[in-house]
């Protein structure tokens, strides 16, 4: 059986010391992978009658398209400040390494769907819980969370307690 384990590579230092990046390029790489963990995703957010994805930039867009194309539904894009066109909501959070902000079209969640809101990787939880505020705050029911990793030491599930949380790897 296939183990998506395989299709990451850790790099320590990166970007920077004290920091090991777990790579997921060759997992996109892959194309037996990167269906394979679709797939588990997929099934997932089936199980959750899921109206919608959101997906963060930029490697987020990457993990829920292909999702949101298995369920028959849009993909909303979560983006870095002043990428979108019309009137936004906008969210601040802390990173692993840095500060940033997520902003989503104030029109792009009707209220009542259920979304499901997809990563790459669970970190300190901050672009998720951002992700979060954004689609409640425009009245989307976050129905799940999923993410192809987890950094367990970083803690980042305790910021999303009370949600149903996938992970596919750990680490
Ligand atoms: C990375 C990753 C997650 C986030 C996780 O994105 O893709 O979105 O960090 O960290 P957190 O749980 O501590 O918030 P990054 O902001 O580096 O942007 P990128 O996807 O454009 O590389
Ligand atoms: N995003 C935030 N922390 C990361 C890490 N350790 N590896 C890969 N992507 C990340």
């Amino acid at each position: 059986m296939l183990d998506l384990n395989d299709y990451i590579t850790s790099i320590p230092d990166f970007p920077e010391k004290g920091v090991i990046f777990r790579d997921i390029t060759p997992l996109w790489g892959d194309p037996k992978a990167s269906a394979e963990a679709t797939r588990r995703i997929t099934h997932f957010a089936k199980m959750r009658d899921v109206n919608v994805v959101v997906g963060p930039e930029s490697r987020g867009f990457l993990v829920g398209a292909p999702v949101a194309n298995e369920l028959g539904t849009g993909i909303v894009l979560a983006r870095k400040p002043g990428k979108l066109p019309r009137e936004t909501v906008s969210e601040k959070y802390t990173l692993e390494y840095g500060e940033a902000a997520l902003e989503m079209h104030k029109d792009a969640i009707k209220p009542g769907e259920k979304v499901l809101i997809t990563d790459d990787l669970l970190a300190t939880g901050g672009t998720i819980a951002a992700a979060i505020k954004l689609v409640e705050s425009l009245g989307g029911i976050v129905a799940g969370l999923a993410f192809m990793i987890e950094l367990k030491d970083l803690n980042g599930r305790e910021k999303l307690e009370g949600y149903d949380i996938l992970s596919l790897m750990s680490y």
